[in-house]
Order: structure tokens, then sequence, then C-alpha cells
């Protein structure tokens, strides 16, 4: 790709639709503009030459690096999907701080619990030892348990105790950097000898950061040390520095840690920012149009990084594949044909990757104060779902440890929580994916009605907020942080509800219980094509799951107001969030029935 290159083309290659896919979503303009005829021929140069002075040739100089770093396209070709545990399984994610009292000791306290509600397998988040300052995604030791969680034989007890019960283990695997506190930087930064030297990215300056990256916990994203006169790289907190995975000897020692692990019995991985593990050679300056539209500068220099497949194919051979392991990789900024090229599964990296593309409709961001309106859910849903064509499969979530409560984003009074939780229990398990319950989904948390500053333990949100209050007034700034703060996924989980919930037939715990002894029933529900009906609609997602003979029909009413069912004749009601079956669906109504593959839903 070149300045002469058309946008047509640039529209067909797979960064380029991502990059404009998301353009267009940011403006609400259809595909269909990019791709008609007089501008499907115009060039990048011509561009360039019509918007001088505002787009700076560094930001077409860096859109052409990320095309250029990338000579495959994503099979195109139909396949069928092939059976893996994974794809059947339901992961809850367990954030070890917050989920219950007793650290290690009180996962396996509450095994039984999971399992009835019917969890296959477990996504734990860091226990390894840790300063915490990013609560233990900030590695001092991966050898080690942090001695708060509990020691390396309640590690052993957990795994066992999974197992015996049929369950498994996904660990959360941080690589693309270390804690200031790990003995290799440490050793590196004391002596610039040390053979972990080339393990970070130490840089002399004298004028100044080596380049303007800013950090995505604000601020640049360079420490100087005073005493070694020496800058080094950190994408996070000032205490969580970044790898270089250029260096060979690193890359041997990261295996080493993956398969020391899976040595132990655990399952798999989820991979920390996985996509961040490549930098451009010579980490070159930032464009600075991108970083006030992104939010960080220099992000284009390392989200798809030009040895990101080498390292990830490089990762799967010599540490995963040897034990059939599972990797899942957060990949924040991945669209969808950047994300089927590292984990469609004859591309041998990851088997599977978190896209957030649905967490924030267009033109938001996670700390602004808005109403998430779903009709976006589904047109996000419409064009990922179906996107891998066979070749790879999704995860279905909407909470994790980093992100406000999504019940909060669609509906901050929490007038309809109930019907809410509900609906989006049904979609997790009834769409193509695998479901990630966060833990709390399954008793309908909200968030947190935090009052001040004072009560938010989160680094990313007090770095925010004290970038905030150099340009706004202390409150505006609590209200943004409010609106988008960590700490309200990561308050402790509230067991009393929980247990409160256990006999309840109309508790959410139930209503998530039955569904996912459904999905368990019915390899329709897992492996079945999905097919979207009435596309257009803007409050109605409906969708049928078939597989052989089997087939369900679902509808939600993803508005607060009712409107009519489409569901067909003769369908039968399995499951609802309301009681009984009116042709018209109430707020936020969801239903899914078991239809006749001939019949054919309105
Ligand atoms: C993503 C993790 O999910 C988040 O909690 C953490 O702060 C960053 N990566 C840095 O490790």
């Amino acid at each position: 790709m070149t300045l002469n290159s058309k946008f047509r083309d640039i529209y067909a290659h797979p960064v380029g639709r991502d990059i404009l896919d998301k353009l267009l979503v940011q403006t609400g303009k259809p595909a269909w503009l990019i791709n008609n005829g007089i501008i499907g021929n115009v060039t990048l140069g011509a561009v360039q030459r019509l918007t001088r002075g505002w787009l700076t040739p560094s930001f077409f100089e860096a859109l052409l690096a990320l095309l250029n770093i990338e000579p495959d396209a994503p099979d195109a070709n139909n396949a069928a999907a092939t059976p893996a545990w994974w794809k059947e399984a339901v992961f809850y994610q367990i954030y070890p701080r917050s989920f219950a009292p007793n650290g290690l000791r009180g996962i396996i306290a509450k095994l039984d619990y999971l399992r009835d509600l019917g969890v296959d397998a477990i996504w734990l988040s860091p226990v390894y030892d840790s300063p915490n300052d990013d609560n233990g995604y900030d590695i001092r030791d991966y050898y080690k348990i942090l001695p708060e969680f509990g020691t390396m034989d309640d590690m052993d007890a957990l795994i066992a105790g999974l197992h015996e019960r049929g369950m498994k283990l996904v660990m959360d695997l941080v690589v693309n950097h270390t804690s200031d506190e790990h003995p290799w930087f440490q050793a590196a930064l004391r002596d610039e000898h040390s053979p972990y030297r080339d393990f970070y990215f130490f840089r002399v300056s004298d004028n100044g950061p080596p380049n303007n990256w800013t950090s995505l916990f604000s601020g640049s994203a360079w420490n100087y040390y005073q005493e070694q006169k020496v800058w080094a790289l950190h994408l996070f907190s000032k205490k969580q520095m970044d790898l270089n995975w250029e260096c060979p000897a690193l890359r041997e020692e990261i295996y080493k840690i993956v398969r020391w692990w899976l040595n132990k019995g655990v399952d798999g991985f989820r991979l920390d920012v996985i996509n961040f593990i490549s930098k451009t050679e010579g980490l070159p300056k930032g464009d600075s149009f991108v970083g006030t539209l992104m939010g960080y500068t220099g992000i284009e220099r390392y989200f798809y990084g030009p040895r990101l497949h080498e390292y990830l194919k490089e990762l799967r051979a010599r540490a995963f594949e040897p034990y059939k392991a599972f990797s899942v990789g957060e990949t924040p900024g991945i669209g969808v044909q950047m994300g089927r090229l590292l984990s469609d599964s004859y591309r041998r990296e990851l088997d599977l990757i978190f896209s957030f593309d649905h967490l924030e409709t267009p033109g938001h961001s996670r700390f602004d104060d808005y109403r998430y309106d779903l009709s976006y859910l589904k047109r996000i849903y419409q064009t990922h779902l179906n996107a891998d064509r066979g070749h790879g499969w999704n995860t279905l979530f909407f909470n994790n440890h980093d992100n406000p409560k999504f019940l909060s984003k669609v509906d901050p009074e929490g007038a309809y929580v109930q019907p809410l939780a509900r609906l989006l229990a049904i979609l997790q398990l009834t769409l193509r994916g695998t479901p990630f319950l966060y833990q709390g989904d399954e008793a309908g948390t909200q968030n947190q009605p935090f009052t001040s500053i004072d009560e938010i333990h989160d680094v990313e949100s007090l770095g925010l907020y004290a970038e905030l209050i150099k340009t706004m007034p202390p409150n505006k700034a609590f209200k943004r942080i409010l609106a988008g703060t960590r700490d309200h996924a990561r308050t402790p989980l509230c067991w009393e509800e929980l247990e409160r919930q256990r006999g309840d037939p109309a508790s959410v715990r139930q209503f998530y219980r039955n569904l996912i002894a459904l999905r368990r029933s019915s390899k329709a529900l897992i492996y079945g094509e999905l097919v979207f009906l009435r596309p257009k609609d803007k409050t109605l997602l409906s969708y049928t799951r078939t597989l052989a003979d089997e087939c369900f029909y679902i509808e939600a009413n993803l508005s607060p107001t009712t409107r009519r069912s489409a569901a067909p004749c003769g369908a039968e009601l399995l499951f609802g969030n309301y009681a009984g079956s009116p042709s018209t669906l109430r707020p936020y109504e969801a239903r899914i029935y078991r239809i006749n593959k001939l019949s054919k839903p309105m």
C-alpha cells in the first residue's frame, strides 16, 4: 500500500477495513460511502493533499506502516466449526481480591457453588507475587503466590479441586510487562551490562523522554531513573515495565513460565494485553491526531505491531501446543479482521480473543457519563458474530474487572435491572460463542454508589483524576471517574445476596443456572448456525440457532417501551424474563422459543 492506493483497495485490506469500519461507526456512516465508485477511486495521496494542515504526513506514514505490516487476509471460505471443550464451556472470571474472603482457600470453598451454577472453567485474575500497584497485574515473581492469597499448596489444592469436579483452570498471564520490583528489572536497572538489560526498553536521552508516547494510565510512558540517568518504558503504571519481546532470551523465559504452570496442571491462560507485545522498531513517535482520537499517543506503534503474529505463533508452538493448552487473548483496539488473523484456528496463534467493540457506543469512551443504547449491541453482533466463517469463535461477555457494570450503562437509574440482567443472560448463553461470566453477573450486580474520590482505589482512576483536575473542577472530574472507574467491578461480591437468591426460583441466579443447563443440553445453542432476522429493526434483536432438526428462536426487546413480538405461530416458549407471553414484548423482554425449523419467524 502506498499513497497511490485507492480507498477501495484499503477497504479490501483487513487492517484498512477495520480502521475504516471504526471510522464509519464513529461517524454513523454506512460502508457504501467508501465502497462506491467515486470515493472508492480516491487515492490516499489525494486525501493527504485535501487534509493538509489538519492531518500531518506522520498520520499517513503511520497508517501505511500499519497496512503494510499485514501481508495476509483471513480465509474467506466457509468452514464448519470444529468441536473444542472451550467452545462448549461456560467460563467464570474470578477477581481474587473481591470474590471471597481468604484468597485461594476462599475460592476452593466456593467450587461447589460454581459447579452448581453450571460453570465449566474459571479464569483467575493474577494471584502471583506482586507489590499490587495494579492489583496483581504487576508481577514480581511468576513462580510464587502472593501471600495474602495463600501458598503454592493452596494453588495445587485449587487445581485438584477444580479437576475433581470436572472443571478447568485458566490463569492470567501478564507478559507484556512485569513489576519494576521483578528481579529482572532490578538487575537490568542496576547494571547496564546485565543479561536482563535487553529484557526491557531502556533508553538514554538528554532532552526529555525518548518519544511522545503516553501511558494508558495517564502521563508519559517513560520513567526517568535519576541515579542511572536512563529512561525505561511503561505503557501502564509507573511500576509496570514493558518487556522487550525482541529479545530471544526473554521469550525463552516466558515459555518456561508457561510450561511450568501447564506442568502443574493448569489448562490454559488468558493473555493480558497480548496485542501490545510487539513494538515498532526504533519506537518512533506517535502521531498527535491519532493520539487525540484514541486518547493515547503512540498506540498505533504497538497495538498491532510488526512481529505480533510471529511471537504468538512461536509462543503457541513452543509452550501451548505441547500441552494442548487453551489461550484467550485480551486484545484492546483490535477490529474484526485483525481479530480473525489473531484467532482463526488455521492461523495457530490464539484460540480466542476478547474484542471490546461492543462495550461503548460510537463517540463514547468508558469515562463518559451516558446511556448505552442497546440497538448498537445488535449492530455489533450482526457484524461480528458470523464474521469468522467458521474458522474462529467469539467470546461473549458484558463485564470484567476493567469495566463499570454493563447493566448500569444501559439503565443508570436501575429501573429495569430485573428484566435487563436476564435479557443479557439470554443473549450471552444463546448467541454463537463462549460465554465468560464475571463474578456477580449471576446476582445482577450494578455500579457502586461511590460519593468521593477518597473511596476510589484503582491506579488508573487515580492517575486520570490527577490529570483531569488540572483542567476542570474536582466535582466534574469525579463525575467522569464515577462513570468509568474499574472499582465498580472490584468491590466484594455480595454472598448474602447470592445466598438469598439460592432457593428463589424467580432469582437472577436461578435464571442463569437454568440457562446454562439449557445451553449444555443442546448442541444447537453451541454449534448451531446463527441467523439474524429483521436486521434493520432497531428495537428487536431476533435470531435463530439451528443444528440438524433442532431450532431455537430468540427475541429481545432492546428498548424500555413495549413493542410487538415477532415469534412464529406455534413456537414453544422455553424461557422468558417476564411471566406469560402476550403478543407484545414488555420493556427489555427477552424470550427463547423452540421452533420447527420450517416455521417462519415474523
Ligand atoms: C489489562 C488488565 O485486564 C488490566 O486490569 C490491567 O490494568 C492492564 N491490562 C495492565 O496489565
